[in-house]
């Protein structure tokens, strides 16, 4: 068991947070509870009231300063109001602040362009629809796929998370985020690679991948022996950050494209750089999509979205009229194409590599420290920590984890949590993190743990 350390100290930070003078967090509390829906949840017991952002830290209305472990969900790729993206938008807020698509705008096609330089060459993926949100670029992947192939089954994975949509909530593989509704039709969830807890109970290598195998039982027992689709996250976020054998997609792959279907890569976490060793998720594990969605790290922040394909695959919507009344708005495009100027520019996927395999090595120690972390794993600044009751039954710990999210954010440090028990810490701060911050998370994690274990 671990021994007491000294409190850890949050990095200094040259940012100066302008006074807050607006309602206390007590009183958005009782607004919300008088006037938003209950669906819309928030995190710890007493929910924190963000006012402030700069790269890598979020100030609440009372002035502390916390470190974003979590990138507001795994949404922040640059850092907080980073200054170029704050002026880019600035600039587009005084000039025009929507048009739709029925009309030209400079920046929706440079966008657009300049994105298609992001994909492997010779794979014809170069045409984008532009989206508001990770669920319509996924609900419209799944449209695209079921007119291109004429099929209707699309296999998505167990334990995947694909948006809140009715469509996406079916394309998920997780109990806890699905209503007791008709949610799955035409959806089949196939075994994920979750090595940790292997669906199977088997080893990595000795498995001879049976959960990537057991694809084509699928296909060839619940569907008509052809499929539209097949979905996946290339490490899977919501679900606790389990990342596959390296072989798994090309397995699968292979067997979706044997039986007639398109492969649909939901890049919504892992795109832009965040795995550090590419920039693509797919490129990671040695495959190349047919369609890719995106998300979140896109728009460093803004409600935006992507599908990019093939045109051959692309060209099924001009079957019939298709809209989308505030996608590929100025605004939020103006704000896409700077995070992608600055991903390229600034060398971030770089620091995702440097500064994640340095965190990842820290919470690796770490777990030599603490007998409830049963698993450390993912790529880059795309991290989870599974926290487990014993290790040899791997019980999830899911209080513990609760109260380690609630501690860790008393010491100044916010994460993300998932897993289908809750008993998953996600790791997924700002790309602009540097090492001190990584020391002063592992510290607060090993201090939090210690106290709470
Ligand atoms: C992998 C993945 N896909 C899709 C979505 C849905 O995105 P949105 O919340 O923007 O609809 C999410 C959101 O968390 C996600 O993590």
């Amino acid at each position: 068991m671990s021994t007491i350390q000294p409190e850890p100290v949050l990095p200094s930070c040259s940012h100066e947070p302008e006074p807050y003078t607006g309602p206390s967090r007590d009183e958005v509390l009782a607004l919300r509870r008088q006037y938003v829906s209950p669906g819309v949840f928030t995190y710890y017991q007493e929910p924190v009231q963000i006012v402030e952002g700069y790269m890598q830290y979020l100030w609440d209305d009372t002035g502390r300063r916390y470190l974003d472990g979590i990138g507001g969900i795994v949404t922040v790729a640059v850092g907080h109001c980073h200054p170029k993206i704050v002026a880019a938008v600035r600039e587009q807020v005084g000039k025009l602040m929507h048009t739709t698509t029925v009309f030209l705008h400079p920046t929706m096609a440079r966008f657009a362009e300049k994105l298609a330089e992001h994909f492997p060459s010779g794979s014809g993926l170069d045409a984008t629809y532009f989206t508001n949100s990770g669920s319509e670029a996924n609900d419209l992947a799944a449209t695209m796929a079921r007119l291109h192939t004429g099929q209707f089954d699309i296999i998505s994975l167990r334990n995947g998370y694909h948006g809140g949509s009715a469509n996406t909530m079916a394309l998920t593989g997780m109990g806890n985020w699905k209503f007791p509704l008709p949610h799955s039709f035409g959806v089949k969830h196939a075994t994920p690679g979750y090595c940790y807890r292997c669906p199977y109970g088997l080893e990595h290598p000795s498995c001879d991948m049976k959960c990537a195998h057991d694809v084509a039982q699928l296909i060839d027992y619940e569907t008509s022996g052809k499929v539209a689709a097949f979905i996946a996250e290339p490490i899977q976020g919501a679900g606790g950050v389990v990342d596959p054998p390296p072989e798994y997609f090309k397995i699968v792959y292979d067997i979706v494209r044997s039986h007639g279907g398109l492969c649909i890569s939901d890049e919504v976490q892992t795109g832009f750089g965040r795995l550090g060793s590419d920039f693509w998720g797919f490129e990671a594990y040695g495959v190349v999509p047919d369609i890719v969605c995106m998300a979140k790290g896109i728009g460093n922040g803004a409600p935006l979205g992507a599908v990019t394909t093939r045109k051959d695959i692309a060209s099924c919507l001009t079957q019939k009229l298709h809209f989308n009344t505030f996608a590929g708005n100025p605004v939020a495009m103006i704000q896409g194409l700077t995070t992608l100027e600055i991903l390229d520019g600034d060398q971030v996927q770089q620091t995702a590599h440097e500064i994640g395999g340095y965190l990842k090595e820290r919470l690796k120690y770490l777990q030599t420290r603490h007998d409830a972390i049963g698993d450390v794993r993912g790529k880059g600044l795309l991290l989870g920590v599974e926290l487990v009751v014993d290790r040899s039954t791997k019980e999830p710990a899911t209080k513990l984890t609760a109260a380690v999210h609630e501690g860790a954010r008393q010491r100044g440090l916010l994460l993300g949590k998932g897993g289908v028990y809750g008993n998953v810490l996600r790791i997924k701060p700002p790309m602009c993190i540097t090492r001190d911050d990584v020391d002063f998370l592992v510290d607060t994690l090993d201090a939090t743990l210690a106290s709470v274990g």
